[in-house]
């Protein structure tokens, strides 16, 4: 007979006694099981971690299956720690079909004044030679609270007071806010309409299907209006060889100026404002001089049927650059109230413009069009109320854009929840105009995929238009949307993949050697690694370090050199949380936000223009990840540190504009389904993002952050955001090769390489290696990269790319990167690759380590 011992360690959660005082919850207690018996040498498969959730999860209290080659085991369970809340501690029979000879059931009232409880509590012996032992901890505490209820809606703050001081404060941001007076919250610097406010102010705005740019003299028009353009799919641009496929990228010609609306009174004292910005709307506002009343204001709504100018007594005109053909004014009104007129442009198509009174009595309600010659057409009075414009591809377009006309969408708002395994998210139109006019807008494919049976039925399938970046866009009549997703709710911290959420059993042999890769990498100086001048790199080297010390505690189950590591890990960590660091961050007061002080110097590059709002879900993720670790390996850091972290997770992700210090949702757009990493400089191309797997990765740091400080609202929003960038990355950046949404002769690349808004170019900002470009989108590897990237795109990618020993022709940390992705679709040659003797450390990024591609191998089988 053998025997076998199992320490159970208790986690004590944290304690959020402000938020939730004393309440009472019952829940179940994470717990880690190890062998400590010598009689268990040769049994180091008995040994093994789990990860106890919250009751009614799916894998709720799995443990692996532990294999035996004897038919008796004697289980004992210890319990040694010095933090536990009061309850119950008790052994249930395993949950399949194998029955223990015994199950034990105990009952201890453990101590909550930290005494420890030790011994053992309970012996079982189990009678079948393979079996599942389950262990419960059930606990009822008064006085500590695992999670706070969830709300209703998700989307509320993670904090609203102000940053730690220690980040001290600037108001001398090197960028200014062009035409930005008003604005009392925060900004979205990294939003669709953030061109309207940098330099020139004439770069693009992608509403999709719709652009907008302010045309401030210039283009074929050389108008001082708004261009609004609308193209079609032929005429994307391939390069730089079109008969190449795949193509290097595709772009949509800019300043065709299609369709221009102005007003007589713009000229070259014209100065644009931005009112109302929101991370979902803006309102851009034309004035004929500075400190003028608004000629026009447009307000600016991501999927926006029409294009709207709201005029305030001015002369409308419109202009082309493809000039007009003709211009006809619409015999039946579309609606009481309602002028329409209907141009058709020397290229073939045709435009629709609605003209709609402002129902202000005395004013005029509607006004006429002269032609004054092939480029511009004049009202023949001033004007108050709005124009509408929209290019209509087919009378069923047009009876759409008839029923809509005189509506127009305002802003939205965003509200969701999460039950189970099901996330939902709603975007609620406020609007101007008709209130009893149902909204015209355009989904995106993603968006199509997921809404709700409700938000399906106001598809109008028929009517579709095309996107720059995205596909086409699809017309919605509604004033909500709503979203529906599977959310990850099962991946914790240690490997994970769809089809199966626990972790496979490592076999002792493997587990040894990961053990001897793991001491020798923890003891690598965390310190000298992190204190970098980079927040980029830093993070990364916390994230790694934080990697390792949980597979020494989960998965090997070494306590005593986890939390040996740790202190190591919380004083390199404690650089940062202490400001410290070589360029400090600073709260930046003019746009609200966390920023780096390496820019202030000057090098706007600095630190990948981090002080400008490049990147922040990259540099702060890496962060949120790192402490999500510390403080679920030592819930007692978390109450000193949770303000800093919780300030980065606000930083990135407010979810709500209750949160007056940060702008809502910087990075993630709720609307495309992933991060925009592009921030306060103006680009011809509009936003971009190269990374995506950085993106996930900062959606997948906020879900753990949020379990490990215990606020599930948190939790279920980094659930809800990853599953949204999941699909989204599916759609638009990781190519199947079913892919039916980006062109044809596109999809080969397999990922996007770097996505704008106009253009999809399959490079990097670094060089165009195979392994940068496809790896930019590995990178990190982490339990959620089995999520975003689909084990059918994984190996497609592989044996595109990377096959045939052209994987190990790669030098460097790249390599690493693609060995470890390799583990998604072929666990045993990774699991091979990195626990090879002679492995050159040089194939490792510094926000990667052997122990940790080692762990998503064997979680993956790769070391069975
Ligand atoms: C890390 O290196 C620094 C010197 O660079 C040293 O002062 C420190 O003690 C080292 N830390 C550990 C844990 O070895």
């Amino acid at each position: 007979m053998k025997k076998l011992t199992l320490l159970i360690i208790l986690q004590a959660f944290a304690v959020n006694a402000a938020s939730h005082p004393h309440q009472r919850r019952d829940f179940f207690t994470s717990a880690v099981i190890s062998t400590s018996a010598p009689t268990m040498t040769s049994q180091a498969t008995d040994s093994g971690a789990i990860s106890i959730r919250e009751p009614g999860l799916p894998d709720s209290s799995d443990v692996a299956p532990v294999s035996r080659d004897t038919s008796v085991v004697t289980a004992s369970v210890s319990v040694l720690t010095t933090s536990l809340p009061s309850g119950t501690a008790q052994i249930l029979p395993p949950p399949t079909t194998q029955t223990p000879e015994t199950s034990g059931i105990v009952n201890t009232n453990l101590d909550t004044t930290g005494a420890p409880t030790s011994g053992p509590i309970i012996s079982t012996s189990i009678s079948t030679p393979t079996t599942t032992i389950r262990i419960d901890i059930a606990t009822s505490v008064t006085s500590r609270v695992q999670a706070g209820p969830q709300s209703a809606n998700i989307f509320v703050p993670v904090a609203t007071d102000a940053p730690p001081s220690i980040l001290g404060r600037r108001s001398d941001h090197p960028v200014p806010k062009l035409g930005i007076h008003v604005q009392t919250p925060p900004i979205g610097t990294n939003k669709f309409y953030a061109n309207f406010f940098l330099g020139s102010q004439t770069a693009g705005t992608w509403t999709h299907p719709y652009s907008v740019a302010w045309s401030k003299g210039g283009g074929p028009t050389q108008s001082w209006g708004m261009t609004i353009q609308q193209l079609l799919g032929s005429q994307k641009v391939f390069g730089p060889d079109a008969s190449d496929n795949p193509v290097g990228y595709f772009i949509n010609p800019i300043g065709i100026q299609p369709i221009v609306l102005s007003a007589v009174e713009l000229g070259s004292s014209t100065v644009i404002t931005n009112t109302a910005l929101t991370a979902f709307s803006a309102n851009v506002n034309l004035l004929a001089i500075a400190g003028a009343a608004p000629t026009i204001t447009f307000p600016l709504v991501q999927g926006m049927g029409f294009v709207t100018g709201i005029f305030n007594g001015g002369t409308p005109i419109l202009q082309s650059g493809v000039l007009f053909r003709s211009i006809t004014k619409a015999a039946i009104a579309p609606k009481t109230g309602i002028t329409k007129f209907i141009i058709t442009l020397e290229d073939g198509n045709t435009w629709l413009v609605y003209v709609s009174g402002s129902g202000v009595p005395g004013q005029d309600s509607t006004i006429d069009f002269t032609v004054v010659n092939n480029g511009l057409i004049q009202a023949t009075s001033s004007f108050n109320g709005f124009i509408q414009v929209a290019r209509s591809p087919s009378k069923n377009a047009e009876a759409l854009y008839d029923a809509a006309a005189g509506a127009y969408p305002v802003t939205s708002t965003l509200s969701g929840s999460a039950s189970g395994g099901t996330g939902s998210y709603t975007l609620s139109f406020e609007k101007g105009g008709l209130a009893d006019t149902t909204l015209l807008m355009f989904a995106l494919s993603h968006h199509l995929q997921s809404f709700s049976s409700d938000t399906t039925a106001s598809v109008k399938s028929s009517f579709q238009l095309d996107t720059t970046t995205k596909g086409k866009a699809t017309a919605v009549v509604g004033d909500s949307w709503t979203m529906l997703e599977s959310i990850p709710t099962s991946m914790g911290f240690g490997p994970w993949s769809p089809k199966n959420a626990n972790s496979a059993t490592i076999p002792a042999e493997a587990k040894a050697a990961l053990h001897t890769i793991a001491l020798s990498e923890v003891s690598q100086n965390m310190t000298d690694q992190s204190n970098l001048n980079s927040m980029y790199y830093s993070g990364k080297a916390l994230a790694k370090f934080a990697q390792i010390l949980y597979t020494l505690h989960d998965i090997l189950g070494d306590i005593a050199t986890a939390q040996a590591g740790l202190k190591n890990l919380k004083d390199a960590f404690g650089r940062f949380a202490s400001n410290k660091q070589q360029f400090p961050l600073v709260y930046d007061t003019a746009w609200g936000g966390l920023v780096s002080t390496a820019s202030y110097g000057g090098d706007s590059g600095a630190d990948f223009g981090n002080t400008y709002y490049n990147d922040h879900h990259f540099h702060y993720g890496y962060f949120i990840y790192a402490a999500a670790i510390i403080g679920y390996l030592d819930p007692a850091w978390l109450p000193a540190n949770t303000p800093y972290v919780n300030a980065l997770v606000r930083d990135i992700a407010n979810p709500t504009d209750s949160d007056p210090f940060f702008p809502v949702s910087r990075n993630f757009d709720w609307y495309h389904g992933h991060s925009w990493a592009h921030g306060l400089f103006e680009t011809l191309d509009g936003k971009d993002e190269e990374s995506s797997s950085e993106d996930s990765m900062s959606a997948y740091a906020i879900k753990l952050w949020g379990r490990t400080i215990g606020d599930s609202n948190m939790e279920a929003r980094g659930n809800l955001q990853l599953a949204v960038t999941a699909r989204s990355l599916q759609n638009y950046f990781l190519y199947a090769s079913d892919n039916t949404i980006e062109p044809a002769n596109f999809i080969g690349n397999k990922v996007s390489g770097i996505m704008f808004e106009n253009k999809i170019d399959h490079t990097t900002y670094f060089g165009a290696n195979p392994e940068f470009v496809q790896g930019i989108h590995m990178i990190p590897l982490l339990p959620s990269s089995t999520l975003t990237r689909t084990t059918t795109f994984v190996q497609e990618e592989w044996d595109a790319y990377f096959s045939n020993g052209r994987a190990d022709a790669v030098t460097g940390g790249w390599k690493g990167v693609l060995f470890a992705n390799l583990a998604i679709v072929d666990a045993k040659t990774s699991w091979d690759f990195f626990g090879r003797a002679g492995f050159d450390a040089s194939w490792l990024d510094g926000g990667a380590s052997r122990t940790w591609y080692l762990a998503l191998a064997a979680g993956l089988g790769g070391a069975l």
